[in-house]
C-alpha cells in the first residue's frame, strides 16, 4: 500500500470513491521498521491507518511519516506498569478503529487483557522458525545449535509467548560461514516476503482464526519442493 496524499491515494478509505470496506490497519514497531516498509511496499488491499511506537527515537516512525502515515508515540517508560500502557495503546489503537493489529518488531510483551480485546487481529513475525527459538538471539542460539535449516514465521498472538497458532513459516538454508548477522539478513528477506502476504490473506478473507484457535485457509495450499541442507549430491 502507497501512502500519498489521501486525494491522490487510491486505496486510501477517506478518499472519494473508494470502497468503504477496505480494512484498516494498525501497525506497532520498537525499531528500524524494514518490515513495515516491506508492508507499504507491497500494495495491499488495505488502509494503514497508523503506525504506533513505544519508543520515541524508533526509526520507523520516518518510514510512516514519508508515507504520510500519523506516527504515533505512546513510551512504555512513561506509565507505572504493563497494564497501564497497554490500556493507553489499546486506548489510541481503538481510535483508528482497525481490523487488524500488525507487530512488526514490536518488543513489548503484552497483557492478556490486550491479547484478548484483539483476538483474531492480532498478528506477529518471529525471525524463527516456531516453535524452535522463541524469544531473542534466535539466529545466535540457531548457529550455536548447529541447525542447518532456519527462518521466520508469522503467527497469531496469544498468551503463550512466540506460540499462537502458525500462519506461514519460510526456511532458509544455513550457510557453514553464517554469524548472526548473516543468517538475519537471508531471514529478513523472507519476513519481508511472508509478512505482507499474510496481511493480504486476512485483508481479503483468505485466512482466519477458527473458534476452536486453529488457522482456517481459504485457499489452495501449494505444494512446495523440500529443502534440503546440506543438497543432496
Ligand atoms: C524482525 O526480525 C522481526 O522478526 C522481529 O523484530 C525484527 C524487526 O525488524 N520481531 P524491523 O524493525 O521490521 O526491521
Amino acid at each position: 500500500m502507497r501512502h500519498k496524499p489521501k486525494s491522490a491515494d487510491p486505496l486510501n478509505a477517506d478518499s472519494a470513491g473508494v470502497d468503504q470496506s477496505t480494512k484498516s490497519v494498525v501497525i506497532l514497531i520498537s525499531g528500524r521498521g524494514s518490515n513495515l516498509q516491506a508492508i507499504l511496499h507491497a500494495h495491499l488491499p488495505c488502509r494503514v491507518a497508523a503506525v504506533i511506537s513505544n519508543l520515541a527515537d524508533a526509526e520507523g516512525l520516518n518510514i510512516a511519516r514519508a508515507h504520510d502515515i500519523p506516527a504515533i508515540v505512546i513510551s512504555h517508560g512513561n506509565f507505572i506498569n504493563r497494564a497501564a500502557f497497554d490500556a493507553a495503546l489499546a486506548k489510541e489503537i481503538d481510535l483508528h478503529r482497525p481490523d487488524l493489529v500488525v507487530l512488526a518488531g514490536f518488543m513489548r510483551i503484552l497483557t492478556p487483557e490486550f491479547v484478548a480485546r484483539y483476538r483474531g487481529r492480532l498478528i506477529n513475525i518471529h525471525p524463527s522458525l516456531l516453535p524452535a527459538y522463541s524469544g531473542l538471539d534466535t539466529h545466535q542460539r540457531a548457529l550455536a545449535d548447529g541447525v542447518k535449516i532456519h527462518g521466520c514465521t508469522a503467527h497469531y498472538v496469544t498468551d503463550n509467548l512466540d506460540h499462537g497458532p502458525i500462519i506461514i513459516q519460510a526456511a532458509v538454508t544455513v550457510l557453514k560461514d553464517d554469524t548472526p548477522a548473516s543468517l538475519a539478513a537471508r531471514v529478513l528477506q523472507e519476513e519481508h516476503r511472508i509478512y505482507p502476504q499474510v496481511i493480504r490473506w486476512l485483508c481479503t478473507g483468505r485466512v482466519a482464526l477458527g473458534m476452536d484457535g486453529r488457522v482456517k485457509f481459504n485457499l489452495l495450499e501449494q505444494p512446495a519442493p523440500a529443502l534440503i541442507s546440506p543438497m543432496l549430491e
